[in-house]
Protein backbone atom coordinates (compact mmCIF):
# COMPACT_ATOMS: atom_id res chain seq x y z
CA UNK A 1 0.00 0.00 0.00
CA UNK A 2 1.23 3.35 -0.64
CA UNK A 3 2.30 5.21 2.69
CA UNK A 4 -0.89 8.35 2.89
CA UNK A 5 2.22 10.91 3.20
CA UNK A 6 3.54 10.11 -0.36
CA UNK A 7 0.22 9.81 -1.92
CA UNK A 8 -0.85 12.77 -0.36
CA UNK A 9 2.35 14.34 -2.16
CA UNK A 10 1.48 13.01 -5.11
CA UNK A 11 -1.94 14.10 -5.39
CA UNK A 12 -1.12 17.48 -3.93
CA UNK A 13 1.42 17.82 -7.05
CA UNK A 14 -1.09 16.27 -9.31
CA UNK A 15 -3.55 19.01 -7.93
CA UNK A 16 -1.03 21.85 -8.30
CA UNK A 17 0.17 21.73 -11.45
CA UNK A 18 -3.57 21.06 -12.63
CA UNK A 19 -3.73 24.78 -10.51
CA UNK A 20 -1.13 25.78 -12.25
CA UNK A 21 -2.16 25.11 -15.80
CA UNK A 22 -5.65 26.38 -15.33
CA UNK A 23 -4.09 29.41 -13.79
CA UNK A 24 -5.13 28.70 -9.55
CA UNK A 25 -2.38 29.19 -8.11
CA UNK A 26 0.37 27.02 -7.13
CA UNK A 27 0.56 24.61 -3.44
CA UNK A 28 2.99 26.50 -1.78
CA UNK A 29 1.56 30.49 -1.19
CA UNK A 30 5.11 31.59 -0.46
CA UNK A 31 6.05 30.76 -4.00
CA UNK A 32 4.46 33.82 -5.82
CA UNK A 33 5.64 33.61 -9.01
CA UNK A 34 3.68 30.95 -10.83
CA UNK A 35 0.61 32.52 -9.29
CA UNK A 36 0.89 35.80 -10.37
CA UNK A 37 1.23 34.04 -14.13
CA UNK A 38 -1.75 31.71 -13.47
CA UNK A 39 -3.85 34.62 -12.19
CA UNK A 40 -2.98 36.56 -15.71
CA UNK A 41 -3.30 33.61 -17.68
CA UNK A 42 -7.11 33.21 -16.18
CA UNK A 43 -7.66 36.11 -18.16
CA UNK A 44 -6.86 34.65 -21.29
CA UNK A 45 -9.47 34.39 -23.85
CA UNK A 46 -8.41 30.90 -25.46
CA UNK A 47 -7.75 29.33 -21.43
CA UNK A 48 -7.82 25.94 -23.29
CA UNK A 49 -5.29 26.84 -25.89
CA UNK A 50 -3.11 28.02 -22.58
CA UNK A 51 -3.85 24.74 -20.52
CA UNK A 52 -2.33 22.85 -23.82
CA UNK A 53 0.30 25.13 -24.04
CA UNK A 54 1.67 25.62 -20.52
CA UNK A 55 1.47 21.60 -20.10
CA UNK A 56 3.61 21.76 -23.26
CA UNK A 57 5.96 23.50 -21.32
CA UNK A 58 6.10 21.80 -18.52
CA UNK A 59 6.44 18.37 -20.33
CA UNK A 60 8.50 18.80 -23.93
CA UNK A 61 10.58 21.65 -21.98
CA UNK A 62 11.42 19.51 -19.34
CA UNK A 63 12.16 16.58 -21.24
CA UNK A 64 14.80 18.37 -23.46
CA UNK A 65 15.87 20.80 -20.31
CA UNK A 66 16.79 17.60 -18.64
CA UNK A 67 18.43 16.38 -21.16
CA UNK A 68 20.54 19.57 -22.57
CA UNK A 69 20.32 22.15 -19.97
CA UNK A 70 23.95 22.27 -19.50
CA UNK A 71 25.42 22.20 -22.71
CA UNK A 72 22.78 25.12 -23.47
CA UNK A 73 24.16 26.76 -20.41
CA UNK A 74 27.48 27.99 -21.83
CA UNK A 75 25.85 28.45 -25.42
CA UNK A 76 23.33 30.71 -24.24
CA UNK A 77 25.29 33.10 -22.64
CA UNK A 78 27.75 34.04 -26.80
CA UNK A 79 24.44 34.22 -28.44
CA UNK A 80 22.14 37.30 -27.57
CA UNK A 81 18.25 36.39 -27.21
CA UNK A 82 17.81 38.36 -30.43
CA UNK A 83 20.12 36.18 -32.73
CA UNK A 84 18.26 33.11 -31.66
CA UNK A 85 14.76 34.60 -32.22
CA UNK A 86 15.75 35.60 -35.44
CA UNK A 87 16.88 32.59 -36.59
CA UNK A 88 14.73 29.69 -34.80
CA UNK A 89 11.04 28.89 -35.19
CA UNK A 90 10.72 31.87 -37.51
CA UNK A 91 8.19 31.30 -40.77
CA UNK A 92 9.51 29.10 -43.26
CA UNK A 93 8.23 29.27 -46.47
CA UNK A 94 6.51 26.18 -48.27
CA UNK A 95 5.73 24.21 -44.90
CA UNK A 96 1.52 23.48 -44.25
CA UNK A 97 0.28 25.92 -41.57
CA UNK A 98 -1.49 24.37 -38.04
CA UNK A 99 -3.54 26.02 -35.33
CA UNK A 100 -3.04 25.82 -31.81
CA UNK A 101 -6.05 23.53 -32.30
CA UNK A 102 -4.59 21.00 -34.52
CA UNK A 103 -1.49 21.06 -32.30
CA UNK A 104 -3.75 20.81 -29.58
CA UNK A 105 -5.11 16.87 -30.97
CA UNK A 106 -1.59 15.69 -30.73
CA UNK A 107 -1.12 15.00 -26.87
CA UNK A 108 -0.62 11.49 -27.13
CA UNK A 109 2.05 9.33 -28.72
CA UNK A 110 -0.43 7.24 -30.58
CA UNK A 111 -1.82 10.58 -32.32
CA UNK A 112 1.51 11.73 -32.50
CA UNK A 113 3.62 14.58 -30.11
CA UNK A 114 3.59 17.84 -31.28
CA UNK A 115 3.91 20.92 -29.75
CA UNK A 116 4.84 24.75 -31.33
CA UNK A 117 7.34 27.28 -30.57
CA UNK A 118 6.89 30.90 -32.13
CA UNK A 119 5.71 30.36 -35.82
CA UNK A 120 7.10 26.87 -35.75
CA UNK A 121 4.97 23.75 -35.41
CA UNK A 122 7.17 20.40 -34.66
CA UNK A 123 6.33 16.30 -34.62
CA UNK A 124 8.64 15.28 -31.84
CA UNK A 125 7.59 11.94 -31.46
CA UNK A 126 11.08 10.73 -33.19
CA UNK A 127 12.75 12.84 -30.63
CA UNK A 128 10.82 10.87 -27.35
CA UNK A 129 11.54 7.59 -29.17
CA UNK A 130 15.10 8.58 -29.43
CA UNK A 131 15.14 9.87 -25.68
CA UNK A 132 12.78 7.62 -23.63
CA UNK A 133 12.69 8.26 -20.19
CA UNK A 134 11.28 11.41 -19.88
CA UNK A 135 6.75 10.68 -19.32
CA UNK A 136 7.12 14.39 -18.61
CA UNK A 137 7.09 15.09 -22.08
CA UNK A 138 4.00 13.48 -22.97
CA UNK A 139 2.23 15.32 -19.74
CA UNK A 140 3.44 18.32 -22.24
CA UNK A 141 2.42 17.51 -25.31
CA UNK A 142 0.00 19.17 -27.71
CA UNK A 143 0.85 23.03 -26.86
CA UNK A 144 3.54 25.36 -26.65
CA UNK A 145 7.30 25.47 -25.40
CA UNK A 146 7.44 29.03 -24.86
CA UNK A 147 5.65 29.23 -21.47
CA UNK A 148 8.43 26.70 -20.62
CA UNK A 149 11.55 28.75 -21.71
CA UNK A 150 10.38 31.67 -20.62
CA UNK A 151 11.58 29.90 -16.89
CA UNK A 152 14.69 27.99 -18.34
CA UNK A 153 15.86 30.85 -20.31
CA UNK A 154 19.14 29.48 -20.62
CA UNK A 155 17.73 26.19 -22.63
CA UNK A 156 16.52 28.77 -25.34
CA UNK A 157 20.31 27.98 -26.80
CA UNK A 158 21.23 27.59 -30.53
CA UNK A 159 21.82 23.89 -29.65
CA UNK A 160 18.55 23.32 -28.39
CA UNK A 161 16.40 24.80 -30.81
CA UNK A 162 18.56 23.46 -33.63
CA UNK A 163 17.82 20.24 -32.34
CA UNK A 164 14.35 21.71 -32.29
CA UNK A 165 14.59 22.70 -36.25
CA UNK A 166 15.19 18.73 -37.25
CA UNK A 167 11.61 18.31 -36.17
CA UNK A 168 9.92 20.78 -37.65
CA UNK A 169 6.57 19.80 -39.73
CA UNK A 170 5.01 23.21 -40.63
CA UNK A 171 3.92 26.88 -38.89
CA UNK A 172 1.59 27.80 -36.67
CA UNK A 173 -1.58 30.07 -37.72
CA UNK A 174 -0.55 33.66 -37.81
CA UNK A 175 -3.35 34.39 -35.34
CA UNK A 176 -2.29 31.62 -32.44
CA UNK A 177 1.80 32.80 -32.39
CA UNK A 178 2.71 34.63 -29.22
CA UNK A 179 -0.57 33.02 -27.93
CA UNK A 180 0.66 30.96 -24.85
CA UNK A 181 2.50 33.61 -23.93
CA UNK A 182 0.76 36.77 -24.06
CA UNK A 183 0.59 38.86 -20.86
CA UNK A 184 3.45 35.81 -19.16
CA UNK A 185 5.17 37.54 -16.68
CA UNK A 186 8.63 36.91 -16.50
CA UNK A 187 8.88 34.35 -13.88
CA UNK A 188 12.72 36.00 -12.90
CA UNK A 189 11.39 39.47 -12.53
CA UNK A 190 11.50 39.05 -8.58
CA UNK A 191 14.84 37.99 -8.30
CA UNK A 192 17.38 39.31 -5.46
CA UNK A 193 19.90 42.33 -5.96
CA UNK A 194 23.12 40.97 -6.65
CA UNK A 195 26.87 42.11 -5.77
CA UNK A 196 28.30 43.50 -8.74
CA UNK A 197 31.49 41.40 -8.15
CA UNK A 198 29.51 38.53 -9.29
CA UNK A 199 30.63 36.93 -12.20
CA UNK A 200 27.48 35.25 -13.85
CA UNK A 201 27.91 31.77 -15.96
CA UNK A 202 23.94 31.93 -16.54
CA UNK A 203 21.47 34.62 -15.71
CA UNK A 204 18.10 32.86 -15.71
CA UNK A 205 18.19 31.19 -13.68
CA UNK A 206 21.32 32.91 -11.83
CA UNK A 207 24.40 31.19 -11.18
CA UNK A 208 27.46 32.91 -10.50
CA UNK A 209 30.58 33.04 -8.42
CA UNK A 210 33.04 35.79 -7.53
CA UNK A 211 36.50 36.70 -8.77
CA UNK A 212 38.98 34.12 -7.23
CA UNK A 213 41.24 37.40 -6.03
CA UNK A 214 38.44 38.09 -3.67
CA UNK A 215 37.94 34.39 -2.83
CA UNK A 216 39.98 33.76 0.20
CA UNK A 217 40.41 37.24 1.58
CA UNK A 218 39.06 35.60 4.58
CA UNK A 219 38.27 31.95 6.01
CA UNK A 220 34.67 33.36 6.09
CA UNK A 221 33.40 34.34 2.80
CA UNK A 222 31.18 37.38 2.91
CA UNK A 223 27.46 36.17 2.05
CA UNK A 224 27.86 38.77 -0.53
CA UNK A 225 30.59 37.22 -2.25
CA UNK A 226 29.49 33.49 -1.96
CA UNK A 227 28.67 32.19 -5.33
CA UNK A 228 25.20 31.33 -6.08
CA UNK A 229 23.82 27.96 -7.88
CA UNK A 230 19.90 28.18 -8.62
CA UNK A 231 17.86 25.66 -10.80
CA UNK A 232 15.08 27.88 -11.01
CA UNK A 233 13.74 31.00 -9.67
CA UNK A 234 13.91 32.31 -6.59
CA UNK A 235 10.64 32.16 -4.73
CA UNK A 236 10.00 35.05 -2.43
CA UNK A 237 9.07 34.02 1.13
CA UNK A 238 7.50 35.66 3.63
CA UNK A 239 9.14 34.26 6.83
CA UNK A 240 6.28 34.95 9.15
CA UNK A 241 3.73 32.52 7.54
CA UNK A 242 6.90 30.15 6.66
CA UNK A 243 5.85 26.46 7.38
CA UNK A 244 8.27 23.67 7.04
CA UNK A 245 6.68 20.15 6.56
CA UNK A 246 8.85 17.02 8.43
CA UNK A 247 7.33 13.64 7.41
CA UNK A 248 7.89 10.09 8.44
CA UNK A 249 7.10 7.93 5.78
CA UNK A 250 6.56 4.38 7.84
CA UNK A 251 4.59 5.94 10.65
CA UNK A 252 2.97 8.27 8.69
CA UNK A 253 4.12 10.95 11.36
CA UNK A 254 3.99 14.70 10.37
CA UNK A 255 4.63 17.97 11.75
CA UNK A 256 4.72 21.49 10.89
CA UNK A 257 6.85 23.91 12.24
CA UNK A 258 7.23 27.22 11.45
CA UNK A 259 10.30 29.49 11.85
CA UNK A 260 9.85 30.57 15.55
CA UNK A 261 9.15 26.61 16.40
CA UNK A 262 12.51 26.10 14.49
CA UNK A 263 14.16 28.90 16.38
CA UNK A 264 13.17 26.93 19.77
CA UNK A 265 15.25 24.16 19.74
CA UNK A 266 19.12 24.54 20.58
CA UNK A 267 20.78 27.09 18.44
CA UNK A 268 23.55 25.63 16.56
CA UNK A 269 26.15 26.76 14.77
CA UNK A 270 29.26 25.40 12.02
CA UNK A 271 31.44 26.46 9.88
CA UNK A 272 30.79 24.56 6.73
CA UNK A 273 32.22 25.17 3.43
CA UNK A 274 29.85 24.69 0.38
CA UNK A 275 30.93 23.61 -3.05
CA UNK A 276 29.35 23.04 -6.31
CA UNK A 277 30.29 19.31 -7.68
CA UNK A 278 30.74 21.29 -11.04
CA UNK A 279 33.52 23.87 -8.89
CA UNK A 280 36.48 24.23 -11.73
CA UNK A 281 34.64 22.68 -14.55
CA UNK A 282 36.17 25.23 -17.10
CA UNK A 283 39.54 23.19 -16.68
CA UNK A 284 37.93 20.02 -17.25
CA UNK A 285 36.02 21.03 -20.38
CA UNK A 286 39.64 21.61 -22.13
CA UNK A 287 40.47 18.00 -21.91
CA UNK A 288 36.78 17.60 -23.81
CA UNK A 289 33.95 19.12 -23.72
CA UNK A 290 31.28 18.81 -21.09
CA UNK A 291 28.22 19.50 -20.24
CA UNK A 292 27.35 22.49 -17.64
CA UNK A 293 27.96 26.08 -16.82
CA UNK A 294 31.15 27.14 -16.87
CA UNK A 295 32.68 27.43 -13.63
CA UNK A 296 36.33 28.57 -12.74
CA UNK A 297 37.16 27.56 -9.36
CA UNK A 298 35.25 29.95 -7.15
CA UNK A 299 32.03 27.98 -6.86
CA UNK A 300 33.00 27.29 -3.07
CA UNK A 301 32.57 29.49 0.12
CA UNK A 302 33.00 28.99 3.39
CA UNK A 303 30.50 30.54 6.18
CA UNK A 304 29.22 30.02 9.45
CA UNK A 305 25.53 28.85 9.40
CA UNK A 306 23.53 28.49 12.44
CA UNK A 307 20.04 26.87 13.53
CA UNK A 308 18.55 24.12 14.68
CA UNK A 309 19.91 20.49 14.28
CA UNK A 310 17.74 17.83 12.19
CA UNK A 311 18.39 15.02 15.04
CA UNK A 312 16.57 17.08 17.68
CA UNK A 313 13.84 17.73 14.99
CA UNK A 314 13.98 14.05 13.90
CA UNK A 315 14.51 13.07 17.86
CA UNK A 316 10.72 14.99 18.58
CA UNK A 317 8.96 12.92 15.88
CA UNK A 318 10.54 9.25 17.60
CA UNK A 319 12.92 9.13 14.73
CA UNK A 320 16.34 8.29 16.16
CA UNK A 321 19.50 5.75 15.34
CA UNK A 322 18.01 2.16 16.30
CA UNK A 323 14.53 3.24 16.25
CA UNK A 324 13.47 3.54 12.27
CA UNK A 325 14.46 1.72 9.34
CA UNK A 326 14.31 4.54 6.78
CA UNK A 327 17.28 4.83 4.54
CA UNK A 328 17.48 8.10 3.35
CA UNK A 329 16.20 11.63 4.26
CA UNK A 330 14.61 13.28 1.66
CA UNK A 331 14.29 17.28 1.14
CA UNK A 332 12.21 19.30 -0.85
CA UNK A 333 12.49 22.86 -1.92
CA UNK A 334 10.13 25.80 -2.57
CA UNK A 335 11.46 26.15 -5.78
CA UNK A 336 9.02 24.55 -8.76
CA UNK A 337 9.81 23.91 -12.38
CA UNK A 338 6.05 24.64 -14.65
CA UNK A 339 5.45 21.04 -13.69
CA UNK A 340 5.22 21.67 -10.16
CA UNK A 341 8.05 19.49 -9.33
CA UNK A 342 10.49 21.01 -6.25
CA UNK A 343 14.34 21.14 -6.41
CA UNK A 344 15.19 18.06 -4.26
CA UNK A 345 17.98 15.79 -2.46
CA UNK A 346 18.37 13.30 -0.49
CA UNK A 347 20.84 11.96 2.17
CA UNK A 348 21.65 8.98 4.05
CA UNK A 349 19.55 8.68 7.04
CA UNK A 350 22.76 8.22 8.61
CA UNK A 351 24.09 11.85 8.43
CA UNK A 352 20.95 12.88 9.35
CA UNK A 353 20.83 10.93 12.68
CA UNK A 354 24.32 11.70 13.71
CA UNK A 355 24.67 14.50 16.09
CA UNK A 356 28.76 14.44 14.94
CA UNK A 357 26.80 14.81 11.36
CA UNK A 358 26.27 18.06 12.41
CA UNK A 359 23.14 18.37 9.90
CA UNK A 360 21.23 21.48 10.51
CA UNK A 361 18.46 23.70 9.24
CA UNK A 362 19.89 26.77 9.16
CA UNK A 363 17.95 30.32 9.18
CA UNK A 364 21.12 32.43 10.08
CA UNK A 365 24.31 32.78 7.56
CA UNK A 366 27.24 34.40 9.06
CA UNK A 367 25.21 35.69 11.89
CA UNK A 368 22.12 37.46 9.50
CA UNK A 369 18.89 36.30 8.24
CA UNK A 370 20.22 33.42 5.26
CA UNK A 371 19.76 36.02 1.98
CA UNK A 372 17.08 35.18 -0.70
CA UNK A 373 19.88 33.77 -3.21
CA UNK A 374 21.06 31.22 -0.44
CA UNK A 375 17.60 29.83 1.02
CA UNK A 376 15.65 32.23 2.91
CA UNK A 377 14.31 31.75 5.00
CA UNK A 378 15.34 28.22 6.12
CA UNK A 379 17.83 25.87 4.16
CA UNK A 380 19.56 22.39 5.18
CA UNK A 381 23.39 22.69 5.60
CA UNK A 382 24.74 19.04 5.32
CA UNK A 383 28.86 19.59 6.08
CA UNK A 384 31.00 17.34 4.08
CA UNK A 385 28.36 17.01 1.43
CA UNK A 386 28.13 18.17 -2.27
CA UNK A 387 26.40 21.45 -2.52
CA UNK A 388 23.39 19.76 -4.31
CA UNK A 389 21.96 18.14 -1.08
CA UNK A 390 22.63 21.46 0.79
CA UNK A 391 18.54 22.43 0.11
CA UNK A 392 17.40 25.88 -0.12
CA UNK A 393 14.11 27.27 0.69
CA UNK A 394 13.85 23.92 2.80
CA UNK A 395 9.47 23.19 2.24
CA UNK A 396 9.19 19.63 3.21
CA UNK A 397 11.65 16.90 4.70
CA UNK A 398 10.75 13.20 4.49
CA UNK A 399 12.08 10.41 6.10
CA UNK A 400 12.23 7.24 3.57
CA UNK A 401 13.15 3.84 2.88
CA UNK A 402 14.24 5.87 -1.10
CA UNK A 403 16.42 8.34 -1.98
CA UNK A 404 14.69 11.30 -4.03
CA UNK A 405 13.30 11.27 -6.62
CA UNK A 406 14.30 14.05 -7.53
CA UNK A 407 15.94 14.72 -10.90
CA UNK A 408 19.23 16.30 -9.32
CA UNK A 409 19.34 12.98 -7.08
CA UNK A 410 18.97 10.30 -9.53
CA UNK A 411 19.94 12.10 -13.30
CA UNK A 412 22.90 14.54 -12.50
CA UNK A 413 25.40 15.13 -9.78
CA UNK A 414 26.58 11.58 -10.11
CA UNK A 415 30.38 10.75 -11.54
CA UNK A 416 30.88 8.31 -14.14
CA UNK A 417 34.37 6.88 -16.16
CA UNK A 418 36.03 8.84 -19.07
CA UNK A 419 34.76 6.32 -21.97
CA UNK A 420 31.01 6.70 -20.64
CA UNK A 421 29.18 9.32 -23.30
CA UNK A 422 25.67 10.81 -23.62
CA UNK A 423 24.85 7.61 -25.78
CA UNK A 424 26.21 4.97 -23.37
CA UNK A 425 25.39 6.83 -19.80
CA UNK A 426 23.04 4.71 -17.71
CA UNK A 427 22.67 7.10 -14.51
CA UNK A 428 21.23 4.55 -12.53
CA UNK A 429 24.56 2.95 -12.53
CA UNK A 430 26.19 5.28 -10.50
CA UNK A 431 25.92 6.72 -6.83
CA UNK A 432 24.48 9.76 -6.18
CA UNK A 433 27.55 12.55 -5.06
CA UNK A 434 27.33 12.88 -1.32
CA UNK A 435 30.50 13.42 0.63
CA UNK A 436 33.16 15.31 -2.48
CA UNK A 437 37.06 14.17 -2.60
CA UNK A 438 39.94 16.62 -1.55
CA UNK A 439 40.07 19.68 -3.64
CA UNK A 440 42.64 22.50 -3.80
CA UNK A 441 43.39 25.84 -5.75
CA UNK A 442 45.70 28.46 -6.17
CA UNK A 443 43.86 32.27 -6.06
CA UNK A 444 46.76 34.20 -6.01
CA UNK A 445 48.58 34.31 -8.42
CA UNK A 446 46.13 34.47 -11.38
CA UNK A 447 46.76 32.75 -14.78
CA UNK A 448 48.88 34.56 -16.88
CA UNK A 449 49.91 37.41 -14.29
CA UNK A 450 53.28 38.95 -14.04
CA UNK A 451 54.43 38.23 -10.63
CA UNK A 452 57.42 39.84 -8.43
CA UNK A 453 60.17 37.10 -7.16
CA UNK A 454 61.42 38.51 -3.75
CA UNK A 455 64.75 36.49 -2.26
CA UNK A 456 64.25 33.91 -5.44
CA UNK A 457 60.28 32.92 -3.93
CA UNK A 458 56.93 33.64 -4.65
CA UNK A 459 54.28 34.06 -2.53
CA UNK A 460 51.07 31.58 -3.65
CA UNK A 461 47.71 31.67 -1.80
CA UNK A 462 44.20 29.49 -2.44
CA UNK A 463 42.56 26.88 -0.37
CA UNK A 464 42.00 23.29 0.22
CA UNK A 465 38.80 21.02 1.07
CA UNK A 466 37.75 17.94 1.60
CA UNK A 467 34.35 16.17 1.91
CA UNK A 468 33.65 14.15 4.73
CA UNK A 469 34.89 16.56 6.95
CA UNK A 470 38.39 14.92 6.29
CA UNK A 471 40.95 17.91 7.48
CA UNK A 472 43.18 19.07 5.07
CA UNK A 473 46.67 18.22 6.74
CA UNK A 474 49.15 19.48 4.22
CA UNK A 475 49.18 21.52 1.25
CA UNK A 476 51.77 20.89 -1.45
CA UNK A 477 53.31 24.08 -4.05
CA UNK A 478 55.13 23.52 -7.01
CA UNK A 479 56.58 26.00 -9.36
CA UNK A 480 57.73 23.74 -12.01
CA UNK A 481 54.68 22.18 -12.98
CA UNK A 482 54.56 19.18 -10.68
CA UNK A 483 58.71 18.04 -10.60
CA UNK A 484 59.55 19.32 -7.43
CA UNK A 485 57.24 20.31 -4.32
CA UNK A 486 57.22 22.41 -1.56
CA UNK A 487 54.75 22.24 1.57
CA UNK A 488 52.43 25.43 2.15
CA UNK A 489 53.64 27.53 4.91
CA UNK A 490 50.85 28.71 6.38
CA UNK A 491 47.14 26.32 6.66
CA UNK A 492 44.46 28.19 8.41
CA UNK A 493 41.07 27.07 9.25
CA UNK A 494 38.36 26.96 11.35
CA UNK A 495 37.90 23.25 13.41
CA UNK A 496 34.39 22.07 13.36
CA UNK A 497 35.07 18.98 15.98
CA UNK A 498 38.51 17.35 16.48
CA UNK A 499 39.44 15.80 14.02
CA UNK A 500 36.84 17.03 11.83
CA UNK A 501 37.22 20.49 9.60
CA UNK A 502 33.20 20.87 7.66
CA UNK A 503 35.07 24.50 6.68
CA UNK A 504 38.08 24.99 4.14
CA UNK A 505 41.58 25.67 5.00
CA UNK A 506 43.38 28.89 3.23
CA UNK A 507 47.00 28.30 2.97
CA UNK A 508 50.03 30.45 1.85
CA UNK A 509 53.00 29.24 0.81
CA UNK A 510 56.55 31.07 -0.17
CA UNK A 511 57.88 28.45 -3.07
CA UNK A 512 61.36 28.78 -4.52
CA UNK A 513 61.73 29.71 -8.19
CA UNK A 514 64.65 28.76 -10.08
CA UNK A 515 66.90 31.25 -10.84
CA UNK A 516 67.09 32.68 -14.04
CA UNK A 517 64.21 31.66 -15.49
CA UNK A 518 61.26 34.01 -16.86
CA UNK A 519 58.47 31.56 -16.70
CA UNK A 520 56.82 28.91 -14.09
CA UNK A 521 54.03 26.96 -13.72
CA UNK A 522 52.16 26.70 -10.50
CA UNK A 523 50.23 22.99 -9.23
CA UNK A 524 48.82 22.97 -6.15
CA UNK A 525 47.45 19.64 -4.21
CA UNK A 526 46.26 19.24 -0.97
CA UNK A 527 46.36 15.81 0.95
CA UNK A 528 43.36 15.17 3.74
CA UNK A 529 43.54 13.19 7.32
CA UNK A 530 42.76 10.32 5.38
CA UNK A 531 46.04 11.01 3.23
CA UNK A 532 43.58 11.34 -0.06
CA UNK A 533 45.02 13.59 -2.58
CA UNK A 534 44.48 15.01 -5.78
CA UNK A 535 44.75 13.39 -9.10
CA UNK A 536 47.68 14.91 -11.18
CA UNK A 537 45.41 15.67 -14.59
CA UNK A 538 42.01 15.74 -15.82
CA UNK A 539 42.50 13.04 -18.81
CA UNK A 540 41.94 10.38 -15.95
CA UNK A 541 39.19 11.45 -14.35
CA UNK A 542 37.17 13.08 -17.24
CA UNK A 543 33.49 12.75 -17.06
CA UNK A 544 30.44 13.88 -19.60
CA UNK A 545 28.70 15.98 -16.41
CA UNK A 546 32.03 17.50 -15.47
CA UNK A 547 31.64 17.16 -12.03
CA UNK A 548 34.70 16.08 -9.43
CA UNK A 549 37.08 18.19 -11.01
CA UNK A 550 39.75 17.73 -8.64
CA UNK A 551 43.24 17.50 -10.60
CA UNK A 552 45.87 19.41 -9.94
CA UNK A 553 45.48 22.90 -9.74
CA UNK A 554 48.24 24.94 -12.62
CA UNK A 555 48.66 28.67 -12.99
CA UNK A 556 51.36 29.78 -14.77
CA UNK A 557 52.55 33.07 -14.38
CA UNK A 558 55.61 35.41 -15.80
CA UNK A 559 58.24 36.01 -13.11
CA UNK A 560 59.41 39.76 -12.71
CA UNK A 561 63.12 40.31 -10.80
N1 LIG B 1 18.29 24.15 -3.35
C1 LIG B 1 17.23 24.52 -4.06
N2 LIG B 1 16.03 24.54 -3.48
N3 LIG B 1 17.35 24.87 -5.37
C2 LIG B 1 18.56 24.85 -6.01
O1 LIG B 1 18.65 25.20 -7.19
N4 LIG B 1 20.97 24.31 -5.83
C3 LIG B 1 21.86 23.38 -5.15
C4 LIG B 1 21.90 23.66 -3.66
N5 LIG B 1 20.57 23.76 -3.13
C5 LIG B 1 19.70 24.43 -5.27
C6 LIG B 1 19.51 24.11 -3.91
C7 LIG B 1 23.23 23.41 -5.63
S1 LIG B 1 23.54 22.50 -7.04
C8 LIG B 1 24.24 24.01 -4.95
S2 LIG B 1 25.84 23.87 -5.49
C9 LIG B 1 23.99 24.80 -3.75
O2 LIG B 1 22.59 24.86 -3.44
C10 LIG B 1 24.50 26.21 -3.93
O3 LIG B 1 24.24 26.96 -2.79
P1 LIG B 1 24.43 28.54 -2.83
O4 LIG B 1 23.67 29.09 -4.01
O5 LIG B 1 23.94 29.03 -1.52
O6 LIG B 1 25.90 28.75 -3.01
Amino acid sequence: MIPRVILRRLIERHHASSRQVLGMGTVHSQHSYHSEWNKQQQHQSRQKHQVLATLAGAGAGVALWLKYNHQADAATQQSSEDEILEKYGAHRNGLPEYTLDDVSKHSKLEDRVWVSYRHGVYDITDFIAKHPGGEKILLGAGGSVEPFWSLYAVHKSPYVLDLFEEYRIGNLAPDDVGESVRNMDDPYSNEPRRHAALKPSSKKPFNAEPPLILLVDSLITPNELFYVRNHLPVPDIDASTYELEVCDEKSEKEKVLMLKDLKKYPKHTITSTIMCAGNRRSEMTKVKGVKGLSWGQAAIGNAKWSGARLCDVLKDMGIEDGKTDALHVQFEGLDTDPANMPYGASIPIEKALDPHGDVILAYEMNGEPIPRDHGYPVRVIVPGVVGARNVKWLGRIIVSKNESDAHWQQNDYKGFAPNVDWDTVDFKKSPAIQELPVISAICEPLEGESVKVKNGKLKVKGYAWSGGGRKIVRVDVSTDGGKNWQEANVLESDEARHPWAWGWTIWTAEVPVLRGESEAQLCVKAVDSQYNTQPENFENIWNLRGVLANAYHRVNVKLRK
